[in-house]
């Protein structure tokens, strides 16, 4: 194991507005978990998506965001940004996180990003991470996906990005809604090279 991986990581988690934030939150939860750094990354239409599908009321201004998410995951290891934030870190090739995950990713965010438009901060990050040649894990969520949908997934996984859809397997016979999004998470982190145990792998509890 190299020096580097003993080291915090700093990562860039992006909640667009596709269904299905209780991916991102559990994934959230997880990297502080292991220890690692995160900088959120809510657009608009997440945060709206967001609200509604959990029931929580977090704010659009971000310093009351940034207090309802550190509250929310018991950790000062989890900071806000702002979308139109082009300021941050993560704006730069010369800051770049060690790794981003847009997790739901929505349609529209997958369009943006394979068109290179880097018109908000997730936008710009995205494209920082295709630059630096750093890893960038897109979870798309829409059904049917269109031509178009296909092109830009196919577009973006051309350029290095690692298209992971939120496809919850049923082989290990899961039980609860927790246990579908724990494969998504978990397949996730393995791609973030972060240890977990959110489910048994193959070959692993069987007699
Ligand atoms: C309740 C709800 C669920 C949605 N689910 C999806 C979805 O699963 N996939 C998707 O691509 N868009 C979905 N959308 C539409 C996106 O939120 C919309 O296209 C938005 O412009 C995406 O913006 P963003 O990429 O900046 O977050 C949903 C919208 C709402 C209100």
């Amino acid at each position: 194991m190299s020096s580097k991986k003993r080291e915090t990581r700093q990562f860039v988690v992006a909640i667009t507005g596709a269904s299905g934030s209780i991916y991102g939150l559990r994934l959230v939860r997880e990297l502080l978990r292991a220890g690692e750094r995160v900088s959120l990354i809510l657009t608009s239409a997440g945060l709206q998506v967001l609200n509604h599908e959990t029931g929580l009321a977090w704010s659009t201004d971000i310093k009351q965001q940034r207090h309802q998410v550190q509250e929310y995951f018991a950790s000062i290891a989890v900071e806000c940004l702002a979308v139109d934030n082009f300021w941050a870190s993560a704006a730069s090739g010369s800051a770049a996180a060690d790794a981003m995950i847009v997790i739901p990713c929505s349609m529209g965010t997958v369009g943006r990003i394979a068109a290179g438009l880097s018109g908000n901060l997730l936008e710009r990050a995205a494209d920082v991470m295709l630059k630096e040649r750093r890893p960038l894990v897109l979870v798309p969520r829409e059904t049917p996906f269109n031509t178009i949908h296909l092109e830009n997934l196919l577009r973006l996984s051309r350029a290095g990005a690692v298209v992971l859809p939120a496809m919850p397997a049923f082989y290990h016979a899961p039980e609860t809604m927790d246990d579908l999004v724990d494969f998504v998470v978990g397949k996730a982190l393995d791609q973030l090279d972060v240890a977990h145990s959110l489910f048994a792998r193959w070959g692993e509890n069987q007699d």
